[in-house]
């Protein structure tokens, strides 16, 4: 297995984006893991502490609640739903990250899929309690980001909570780079014109050295929609 190399790594991603390829090489970073989870660069090998205190101070209020988790990578965030009680999809392009979901939990609850984020079931659309995104739209470019945000938008029932993490950057700054934060004009196309509610915002460092500063936000879909 090659270590890791980051100016290799952006430079293949604008590869496929420059070829409007955007969703080609996901697959090839499981592939590269050869079969270890814990290979895979961008796992934190945990469920998001933010996503875990939302679940703590929201306990599930009626049964059979439904989950889904965008671009799912090695399954974290889906099994952690899945303890507090959702139903849980968790989906992902990457045939290769989907067989890794499924050979690390063997006993799973969580129905783990390939599946588009940009095609996928037309029986998905308003049919989840709580949607969970995690770093899916900073990977991808220009029009795809807006597409990914609608589609994204459209899983959520009325009543429904959107939770979405990202890196975020300061408008104007990092244009250029792989992953891409998100800025703040570009997250509040949630609230702006998918007319989402924000419940909560929170702008804030990790701990990595640098720090690099993350969104965690909570949306609500009306039941007027
Ligand atoms: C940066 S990774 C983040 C993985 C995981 N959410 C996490 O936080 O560790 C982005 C994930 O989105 C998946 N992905 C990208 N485009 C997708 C699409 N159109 N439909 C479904 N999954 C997609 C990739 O395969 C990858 O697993």
């Amino acid at each position: 297995m090659e270590d890791f190399d980051p100016v290799k790594y952006k430079k293949m991603v604008k590869n496929y984006q420059k070829n409007d390829d955007p969703l080609g090489w996901f697959d090839s970073i499981y592939k590269d893991a050869q079969g270890d989870y814990k290979a895979v660069f961008w796992a934190d090998l945990e469920a998001s502490p933010n996503l875990i205190n939302w679940l703590k101070k929201n306990p599930i209020k009626k049964k059979k609640s439904k989950a889904i988790v965008i671009g799912c990578g090695v399954g974290d965030d889906a099994e952690a739903l899945s303890d507090f009680g959702y139903e849980v999809t968790g989906f992902d392009i990457s045939p290769t990250a989907i067989e890794l979901c499924k050979n690390r939990y063997p006993n799973s609850k969580v129905t783990y899929l390939v599946e588009d984020l940009f095609n996928y079931p037309r029986s998905w659309i308003q049919n989840f309690d709580v949607i969970y995104e995690c770093n899916t739209i900073q990977v991808l470019p220009g029009k795809y980001r807006i597409k990914a945000r609608k589609a994204i938008s459209n899983l959520i029932a009325p009543l429904g909570h959107l939770l979405v993490s990202c890196r975020s950057r300061k408008k104007g700054e990092q244009e250029d780079d792989i992953p891409l934060p998100l800025d703040k004009d570009e997250i509040d196309k949630f609230v702006i014109t998918d007319k989402l509610k924000e419940i909560d915002f929170l702008a804030y460092k990790d701990s990595q050295t640098p720090q690099v500063p993350h969104f965690f936000a909570v949306y609500k879909k009306s039941d007027l929609l």
